[in-house]
């Protein structure tokens, strides 16, 4: 698969480095089109230990949001589907309004256009009305809006355990199915 990931300024950027981290693991093959805004990777440095460096050797290819002549910036290349996590409320709206100056927004943009999957995980809280409005505006649109919110009926023992729940059902929507424990198996 080719999958074009766009992380932006949300706080959670560590959701991209564990998603990275385990498409790495159990879909060796998809290749990784990795785009990270200004304040994505601000807030990379500001949240994590993890370098840019180190997010660049788990993708197949890396992008600058600045360069809109980027071979992911046309519907004449072809994806599979595009993930953006986290995605800021900044980003969403520019999504929502076909305001395409950065990658992110110009490779989302292809993929309305195009018809093709696109996952956006909006973290915000509280969230406004505007908000709530690019959500259900994208939603109409086939958009899949998975915000990054935790589960508990696995009985997460740590913050990976959470982590890693949430990025399983990315993988789920991507139509990579992995093992994983602690899928809900029925109440007692
Ligand atoms: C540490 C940190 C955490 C932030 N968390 C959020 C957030 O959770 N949601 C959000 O919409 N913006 C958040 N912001 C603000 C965005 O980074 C800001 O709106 C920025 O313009 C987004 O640009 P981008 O979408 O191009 O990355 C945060 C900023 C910083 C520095």
């Amino acid at each position: 698969m080719e999958i074009i990931l766009g992380i932006t300024g949300s706080t959670g950027t560590i959701f991209a480095v564990r998603f990275l981290e385990k498409i790495k693991d159990v879909s060796p093959k998809s290749k990784i089109h990795l785009i990270i805004s200004d304040w994505g990777i601000r807030t990379l440095q500001i949240e994590t230990q993890y370098s840019l460096e180190y997010l660049f050797e788990l993708c197949y290819r890396k992008y600058e949001n600045n360069d809109l002549s980027a071979q992911i910036s046309s519907g004449s290349f072809r994806t599979d589907a595009m993930l953006i996590l986290p995605c800021s409320m900044k980003t969403m709206s520019a999504i929502a309004h076909g305001y395409s100056d950065t990658l992110i927004v110009r490779a989302a943009d292809v993929c309305l256009k195009e018809r093709r999957k696109l996952i956006v995980c909006p973290r915000e809280t509280p969230l406004n009305s505007i908000h709530i409005e690019n959500m259900l505006k994208l939603s109409n649109m086939g958009v899949h809006i998975i915000p990054p919110m935790p589960a508990f009926y696995n009985n997460p023992k740590t913050l990976d355990d959470m982590i890693e729940h949430f990025v399983v059902k990315l993988l789920d929507h991507l139509e990579i199915f992995t093992e994983y424990k602690g899928r809900w198996r029925g109440g007692n």
